[in-house]
């Protein structure tokens, strides 16, 4: 019998909490002297994720929150796990008494603590999300380069000259860009060819199924057609060529609506994945570094809470309704002004609202003044628990899902 444990104590144990990843194996020694095994033994672990010379012994990756919602808080708790764990560059200076005179030192300033306080709290894999859209772009990805960061994630646009912006010396970050396509992975990877000589070290695929920016069109967002399962293995077929020509592997980590272990087997197993990403199912933590009314705005969404906004920055975007979110429809504007225009395609004149004031104001719990991104999943979030029993229980549920898929022998 596998032993029954419940890792969040005050709900009821399901069958996905029977397993205890890490558990090692137990032998008893039998009176006639012959060995036996506990079931501990058959606990499945999933392969570890190897990015250029770096193991990540957990194959998850932590998705960048931007503005403030993944710091080094949730970030170094990630980490210790073995996971990735990933600090959203954007927003990072937010804080920084002056953000308002110096943007792009502020916020250089800002991100450094981040990463040295996250440091400070692991030795594990760091990582940081900036968004190509962001105007202090290059200078984000320096600085984070300057702090030696293990691996630097790069989306909401195509990452075209991030090799530039870091010395690509002996201990470099790697670079791996966020994409939704195969035809996006194969120009990304033509281009930094052409340009740098330089393969990309893994690649993020986002289906529509995200939280915050999507890569997709309105009508594409529920077209099967751009199911993430489909998105993997054309990304992986895409990346073929590169990848003979590099002779070292690509590998396309899986992102957007992977919510549960039995999620992260199938997309590592059937669809050619070789790691995931999770931001959703982190906003349900005790480490993650948004107020608790952001959180309970998760806890309290149903599944008609969640929407498709159309964001200033000129993409879609999913969020849970809310009051401001309503009050935008109806055509109300918020106004405001624009000190140091943030991101490069927001036409702030024009815009109901600053969409940087309205992440900030959420993230620090006045939802009136803003509203909460999230996955198409967040309504599926009902409780808060330590990272350390999350990520527990996502290897218990990818056990599960291994020994159903060999049998169950
Ligand atoms: C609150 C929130 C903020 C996000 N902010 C960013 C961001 O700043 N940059 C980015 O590339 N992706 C961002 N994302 C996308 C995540 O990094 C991730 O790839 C995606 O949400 C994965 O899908 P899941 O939330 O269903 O797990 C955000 C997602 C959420 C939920």
């Amino acid at each position: 019998m596998a032993a029954s444990f419940n890792p969040t104590p005050g709900r009821k144990s399901s069958s996905a909490d029977t397993l205890r990843p890490n558990q090692g194996i137990i032998i008893l020694i039998k009176i006639d002297g012959s060995c036996a095994t506990t079931d501990h033994d058959r606990t499945i672990r999933p392969p570890s994720l190897r990015i250029g010379d770096i193991e990540i012994r957990v194959p998850i990756i932590q998705g960048g929150m931007g503005v403030g919602i993944s710091l080094a808080g949730l970030a170094s708790a990630v980490a210790r796990e073995g996971g990735v764990g990933v600090i959203a560059a954007a927003g990072t200076g937010y804080t920084e008494p002056d953000l308002h005179t110096a943007f792009i030192e502020a916020n250089r300033r800002g991100l450094e603590k981040q990463i040295r306080t996250a440091r400070a709290g692991t030795d594990g894999i760091l990582g940081v999300n900036i968004m190509v859209a962001l105007s202090n772009y290059g200078d984000l990805a320096t600085t984070s380069a300057q702090e030696k960061i293990d691996i630097i994630f790069s989306g909401a646009g195509l990452p075209l000259d991030l090799p530039s912006h870091v010395d690509r010396g002996r201990a470099h970050p790697k670079l791996v860009p966020i994409v939704s396509s195969g035809k996006a992975a194969s120009i990304l990877a033509r281009q930094w060819r052409k340009r740098y000589d330089y393969t990309p070290d893994a690649f993020v695929v986002e289906g529509p199924l995200a939280g915050g920016h999507l890569g997709f069109k309105k009508e594409q967002i529920d077209d099967p057609a751009y199911a993430l399962e489909r998105l993997v293995p054309e990304v992986v077929e895409a990346l073929r060529d590169f990848r003979d020509a590099a002779g070292r592997p690509i590998p396309v980590i899986a992102a957007g609506g992977i919510y549960t272990g039995g999620d992260m087997f199938r997309m590592m197993h059937r669809h050619g994945a070789a790691g995931v990403q999770m931001a959703t199912r982190f906003v349900g933590t005790v480490e993650c570094d948004a107020s608790d009314a952001f959180k309970e705005a998760y806890l309290n969404a149903g599944k008609e809470s969640l929407r498709i906004i159309q964001s200033p920055v000129g993409m879609p975007g999913r969020a849970i309704d809310n009051e401001f979110l309503r009050r935008v429809d109806r055509g109300e504007k918020v106004p405001y002004s624009c000190p140091y225009h943030c991101l490069i395609p927001c036409d702030w004149e024009r815009s109901p609202y600053c969409i940087a004031n309205a992440l900030f104001s959420a993230r620090k719990g006045a939802m009136h003044q803003g509203f909460a991104f999230a996955g198409a999943n967040a309504w599926r979030v009902d409780r808060i628990v330590p990272v350390h029993d999350l990520m527990e229980s996502l290897l218990g549920e990818y056990a599960e899902a291994a020994e159903q898929d060999s049998g169950g022998s």
